[in-house]
């Protein structure tokens, strides 16, 4: 069996960052890593706001957020009118979910690919408010047009209040055709809320081109923006109708000031979050991407060998563009939530590796990624231990 050569590594690209470099860093997916200078750039407003905390609230911070919500727009090609700064993915989905209005007899449609959190949000509201939640099951190796054909058949027009789905998936890193998918549900009249956690930095897509009406998606991961920055694009037509979670004071300044308003908070990251693009596109991010993308693959392919999984049982829902990737486990391994938490945390204190495992339907996976702090050495010291590690059971 031959692995594919692995990317030439980007120089000096680890030493942007302060990871311990004692720990192979190869799940970048859960919360990113901050580079040092963005580091550095949001210091640099935490000091200003320090000097002054009453001049930096009260002098131009509003107008400071509207400036940083149109370049991070304008990087992920959304409306800058239609788009609200958010802290995270999570925040961006409850906001949608309690201004959806729901009532008993709505209905809302997700797939069992979607992310626990969200998943509990949308359970959540539908018990507050009496709608129910549906689940669709979409097969893993699902092609684009039976994934768009599971959803058409599953969509009840009139019921089906809200469909919410992944543009990237986390637990099974599957790319969705979110652009045909909110073709088919435009058909039906169903509004479409995307959740893209993992799409600002990874992926060239642009907002713009999905047309949904609700898309959210965080900088904190792939953008190298400080945790706790997200953005969220509304269609105009909901724009009015959008409710923050919190009421404070840009409340009668409608859209998108009051949802990013949000009383006493620290906003530095927001700020800084253009930092974070700035060492993107320094590194080139074409260059990036293609080199964070065929390094995840050249793990995945390393690890599957390693665990005996022949190269066409390596998953690659995502396709060539994304670097997050799959490598089934053995059967029995990781087949809960909670055995798959235990086995994480034993590969990293165990193998000085941080890697995500994750369980869905029962079955469990290791999730790598690859960054451009990373190197291939990482994954195949990852494969020479794993095997062992997992025999322990
Ligand atoms: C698909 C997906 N949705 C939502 C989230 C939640 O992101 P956050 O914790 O930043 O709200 C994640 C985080 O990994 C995710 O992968």
């Amino acid at each position: 069996m031959s692995v594919p050569q692995p990317p030439e590594p980007i120089p000096g690209a680890r030493l942007l960052f302060s990871l311990d470099p004692a720990v192979s860093h190869l799940n970048h997916g859960s919360f990113g890593a901050v580079p040092i200078g963005v580091q550095r750039a949001q210091q640099r407003l935490r000091d200003e706001m320090e000097s002054n905390p009453l001049r930096f609230f009260t002098k131009g911070l509003v107008d400071r957020i509207a400036h940083t919500r149109r370049h991070l727009a304008g990087f992920l090609g959304a409306d800058p009118d239609g788009s609200a700064l958010v802290g995270n993915t999570t925040t961006g989905v409850a906001v949608v979910l309690q201004s959806m209005g729901l009532r008993a007899g709505d209905e809302v449609l997700s797939t069992d690919h979607g992310y626990g959190a969200v998943s509990l949000a949308i359970h959540r509201e539908c018990r507050r408010t009496g709608a129910v939640s549906r689940v669709l099951p979409i097969p893993l190796a699902a092609t684009d047009d039976q994934l768009v054909q599971i959803v058409r058949d599953g969509l009840r027009p009139g019921r089906t209040r809200l469909l919410v789905v992944d543009q990237l998936t986390s637990a099974t890193a599957k790319l969705f055709p979110t652009a045909a998918i909110v073709g088919v549900a435009r058909e039906h009249g169903t509004p479409v809320l995307v959740d893209a956690a993992h799409a600002p930095g990874m992926l060239a897509t642009t907002v713009a081109s999905i047309g949904a009406d609700f898309w959210v998606g965080n900088l904190h991961k792939w953008a190298y923006a400080p945790r706790g920055t997200a953005l969220l694009t509304v269609a105009p037509q909901w724009r009015d109708r959008i409710e923050p979670l919190v009421v404070s004071w840009e409340q009668e300044s409608g859209f998108p000031a009051r949802i990013e308003w949000q009383a006493t908070l620290d906003y530095t990251s927001w700020l800084a979050a253009p930092a974070g693009l700035f060492t993107l596109r320094s590194l080139g991010l074409d260059r990036v991407r293609a080199h964070n993308a065929a390094l995840a693959a050249y793990g995945q392919r390393v690890v599957g060998e390693a665990l005996k999984v022949p190269p066409a049982e390596l998953p690659d829902p995502g396709g060539p563009g994304v670097s997050l990737r799959l490598i089934p486990l053995p059967a029995g391994t990781a087949a809960t939530i909670d055995a798959a938490r235990a086995l994480q945390a034993r590969i990293g204190e165990r193998l000085a590796a941080e890697v995500a495992v994750m369980s869905w339907n029962g079955s469990g996976w290791l999730r790598l990624t690859g960054q451009v702090y990373n190197v291939a050495d990482e994954y195949e010291r990852l494969a020479v231990r794993l095997p062992a590690l997992l025999a322990q059971r």
